[in-house]
């Protein structure tokens, strides 16, 4: 996909509220308890050099019953006017989700410390595809806030306040400097990742627009969106809009925000 230029920066007003929600992130070690000892079964395996390379084979269990079909299915594919195809997408078009309090951990330690295993990654699904779509948002994304260069001590681009953590996923409230966005814009100039990043949404009166203006200067031709709250089908059940929050309290916040934003927008 082609750079956008910030004046044409998409801005995701999501109007549907998610039905499902199925991910999980763990924010620090701390969460991961482990109080019984795994269950010892069957005879241990032989091999104990390095896992990798375990030249062992696992047995097939048997066919369930009744069976199941173990035939190729024929489709027969043509080089054009093949019937019932939906629209044409690129190579790029699936992307993925990163915490964003957990970039600095899977991204890099900060714009000049980029972990080698995620370039590569990234430069492995360019080479097929072409570039690569990520966003960095999620809960953490809702309370995140933008300080200023080095206010995070020891070149770090991110801290988290484990002592304001709300809602069952325990999300801390983030600070984050603008070398988070340094280090994803190194990112894009070595292996062509275009990004999504989130506006924080708890507090409305007024919203923290700081991310908009520094993406879309730090980004450069790197943003492809703005993607504006994160889960509102679960601010009651996290405790942070009430009882009575549903799409048109949420249509109404849409409506604060642009008027904010001072921005004309067609739905
Ligand atoms: C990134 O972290 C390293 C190691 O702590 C530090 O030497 C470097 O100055 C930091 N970079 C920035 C841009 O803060
Ligand atoms: C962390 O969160 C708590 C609870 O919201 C708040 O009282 C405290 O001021 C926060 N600390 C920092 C350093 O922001
Ligand atoms: C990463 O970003 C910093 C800060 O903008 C810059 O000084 C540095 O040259 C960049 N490094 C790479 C490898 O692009």
């Amino acid at each position: 996909m082609g750079p956008s230029p910030p004046s044409r920066l998409l801005l995701g007003l999501t109007l549907f509220f998610s039905l499902t929600h199925a991910t999980v992130t763990v924010y620090t070690p701390t969460q991961v308890v482990f109080t019984t000892a795994p269950a010892v079964s069957g005879t241990p395996a032989a091999y104990t050099g390095v896992a990798a390379y375990n030249p062992g084979t696992l047995s097939p269990p048997p066919l369930p019953s009744p069976t199941v079909l173990t035939n190729p299915i024929p489709i027969n594919l043509q080089n054009a006017g093949t019937p019932g195809l939906g629209v044409k997408q690129k190579g790029s078009f699936l992307g993925f989700s990163i915490e964003m309090s957990v970039t600095n951990q899977v991204l890099g330690k900060n714009s000049t410390l980029l972990q080698v295993p995620f370039l590569n990654l990234m430069a492995n699904i360019v080479q097929r595809a072409g570039s690569v779509m990520v966003r960095v948002g999620g809960n953490s994304q809702e309370s995140a806030h933008l300080v200023a260069m080095g206010e995070i001590l020891n070149g770090r681009v991110l801290s988290k306040n484990l002592t304001g953590v709300t809602g069952t996923t325990q999300t801390p409230p983030l600070d984050f400097t603008p070398d988070l966005l340094y280090m994803m814009r190194n990112i894009s100039e070595l292996v062509n990742v275009h990004w999504f990043l989130g506006i924080p949404w708890f507090t409305t009166t007024p919203f923290d627009l700081a991310i908009v203006p520094a993406a879309t200067s730090i980004l450069g031709p790197y943003p492809l969106g703005l993607q504006a709250r994160n889960e509102p089908d679960m601010y009651n059940l996290h405790g942070h809009r009430p009882a009575t929050y549903g799409p048109y309290g949420y249509g109404g916040e849409i409506s604060d925000f642009l008027t904010q934003v001072g921005f004309w927008c067609f739905f």
